[in-house]
């Protein structure tokens, strides 16, 4: 299960998110916000992180802007490792090296067709559980 949260920067991207989801059979938990009419990151970013760190979901997707404050947000969560994302490089890294759990984008940087193309990498890269990045996610949370 896949946490969902955004702002109204980040509701237009998010509309393109739901429908790859819904495509492509993967099911999600969404948080909303639900229309491009102005809310508070923060909201959104910490019940998508708490969803994630209880275990609820096993991974979240946010969105804003410019990914930039929702992650901030999501990042003050303990437990979460929000990576903000704007190529598919980074996206594929961040699961490998970071064991990332949350997905950050923004919507007025980032474009629907490359966006799409960081989530699917980003949902489809395992951590790669080497002992090294183990270690150094151990001393993220120290
Ligand atoms: C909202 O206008 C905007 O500030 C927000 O979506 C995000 O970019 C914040 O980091």
């Amino acid at each position: 299960m896949i946490a969902l949260g955004c702002d109204h920067g980040g509701y237009p991207l998010m509309k393109e998110i739901i429908k790859y989801l819904d495509e492509n059979g993967i099911a999600y938990k969404n948080f909303g916000t639900f229309s491009e009419e102005s809310v508070d990151y923060p909201a959104y970013a910490k019940q998508v992180a708490h969803a994630v760190a209880d275990g609820v979901c096993e991974k979240g997707i946010l969105v804003c802007g410019t990914g930039i404050g929702i992650s901030i947000a999501a990042n003050k969560v303990k437990g979460i490792r929000a990576a903000l994302c704007g190529d598919v490089f980074s996206a594929k890294a961040t699961r490998e090296h970071n064991d990332a759990n949350i997905l950050a984008m923004g919507a007025r940087v980032t474009g629907p067709g490359l966006a799409l193309e960081i989530l699917k990498a980003f949902l489809e890269t395992p951590f790669s559980n080497d002992e090294r990045h183990i270690r150094r996610i151990r001393q993220i949370e120290e």
